[in-house]
């Protein structure tokens, strides 16, 4: 049995589930056309490590199971899609944003101030500081190069690392661990928990160092927020500032690379922003929603029987929302995921910043970064031109919450 206690496939089958199909799991579009679908918003698949678990594909439906009470959330500690995040389970057991009800409820209030809309209007000349920066290098260095490495991930670490007040001389470290605990770098269970040790006991240290010496960052804001509220620990501020980072670091990172990619694969679209760069905000969310697509979601477990989508899901069933494939669901998005930048906000809501209880807290300042990333590198870089076919980069297939291009050379 998994520590978390989830049995997924282990878990005797009633006979409903046994005559129930059992589809391959859908892959993921990342760059052409999305797979046939089995009929059904939500059907049997097992996951590429063996567990049965139920795909919702249907927009009404996932936008159900993202907002179900009697869908959990749970993050095992031998779950291979949740990268860092099960290492974190494992080590870090006080109060963290991956718990359901009430406790999640109240953190998320403390984690959400800091990280509100108004607050990231401070950050933005930081964010064009540094992105003006990383063009500096790329041009001194001259084509090609790797956006994925020059731009895509630097970007939000370093604006990661401001947010949590870390030093510029502490910042190449840093980098250092967070990269283990991430994917740009394969590294082995091992080194992704020393990693995940080393910057725990780094913050700990750091997070004293605030208490003498507040700042603008985020640990500060939450070290004044246990002022207030005593039911606060320093152990919990430590794990939303790693909440912060495992959230925030790899997908803008993944988001900026796909939404690049998506330009250079339509020129035209490329083409429509350059003339108009007032555009780029509708641009950016055009982008996210058809270019960002993650394989997997998280598996959420079943409290009780009920019903979704015609299907009955048993209690301690694994359901996961696939939410790429909800924002093709035709009857939502006619479109069916195809790109005009001219359009970013039209049909029904989309879920790059998920839904529910659980929806992302740092939308806001992930969409200035992409677009100051995109705007940056548009106005600096006016030839901007794959320096291979786009069709044949590859992406992370098997992780949540990356799924983002391996790399992206380019030339100008
Ligand atoms: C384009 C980049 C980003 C995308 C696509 C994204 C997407 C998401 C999604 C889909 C969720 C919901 C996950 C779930 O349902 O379990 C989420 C949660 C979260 N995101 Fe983001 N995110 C991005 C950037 C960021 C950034 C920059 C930060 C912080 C600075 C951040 C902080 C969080 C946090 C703290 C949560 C957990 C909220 C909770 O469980 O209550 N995200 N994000």
């Amino acid at each position: 049995m998994s520590p978390s206690g989830w049995t997924g496939h282990e878990r005797p089958e009633s006979e409903a589930v046994l005559n129930t199909r059992v589809h391959p799991f859908p892959a993921c579009p990342f760059s052409g056309e999305p797979p046939p679908l089995p009929e059904g918003p939500v059907f049997r698949a097992r996951l590429p490590r063996g567990d049965l678990v139920w795909v919702v594909t249907g927009y009404e439906e996932v936008r159900a199971a993202l907002n179900h009470p009697l869908l959990g959330r749970h993050v095992t500690t031998d779950d291979p899609h949740m990268g860092a995040e099960a290492s974190m389970a494992g080590v870090l057991r006080d109060r963290t944003l991956l718990l359901d009800g009430p406790a999640h409820t109240q953190l998320r209030r403390l984690a959400a101030k800091p990280l509100a809309a108004g607050r990231v209007a401070g950050l933005l000349p930081r964010i064009r500081q540094l992105a003006d920066r990383l063009l500096d290098g790329i041009e001194e260095t001259g084509p090609p190069a790797d956006l994925v490495a020059r731009l895509a991930f630097p970007l939000p670490l370093g604006v990661l690392c401001d947010l949590l007040g870390v030093p510029a001389r502490d910042g190449p470290a840093f980098r250092q661990w967070a990269d283990r605990m991430t994917t740009i770098e394969a590294a082995t269970e091992e080194e992704t928990l020393a990693a995940l040790h080393t910057m725990f006991t780094y913050l700990t240290g750091h997070l004293e160092g605030k208490r003498t010496r507040p700042g603008e960052d985020l640990l500060s804001a939450w070290l004044a927020a246990q002022e207030a509220d005593d039911t606060l620990s320093d152990a919990e501020i430590i794990q939303l500032a790693f909440s912060v980072l495992f959230a925030g670091y790899e997908s803008t990172a993944a988001a900026i690379g796909a939404c690049i990619y998506g330009l250079l694969r339509h020129p035209e679209q490329l083409d429509i922003l350059r003339a108009s760069p007032g555009l780029l905000p509708n641009a950016v969310r055009a982008l996210m929603r058809s270019q960002l697509a993650t394989p997997y979601y998280r598996v959420l477990l079943a409290r009780t029987d009920f019903r979704l989508g015609g299907v009955t899901v048993e209690r301690g069933d694994g359901v996961m929302p696939l939410t790429w494939a909800a924002q093709r669901d035709p009857g939502r998005f006619p479109d069916r995921g195809s790109l005009d930048i001219r359009h970013g906000g039209e049909g029904a809501p989309d879920f790059v910043f998920g839904y529910g209880p659980h929806a992302c807290l740092g939308a806001a300042l992930a969409t200035a970064m992409v677009e100051i990333a995109l705007g940056t590198l548009i106005g600096r870089l006016p030839g901007l031109r794959p320096a291979v076919p786009p069709q044949t980069l590859a992406w992370h297939t098997d992780r949540f919450p990356g799924g983002g291009l391996r790399r992206l050379p380019v030339c100008w």
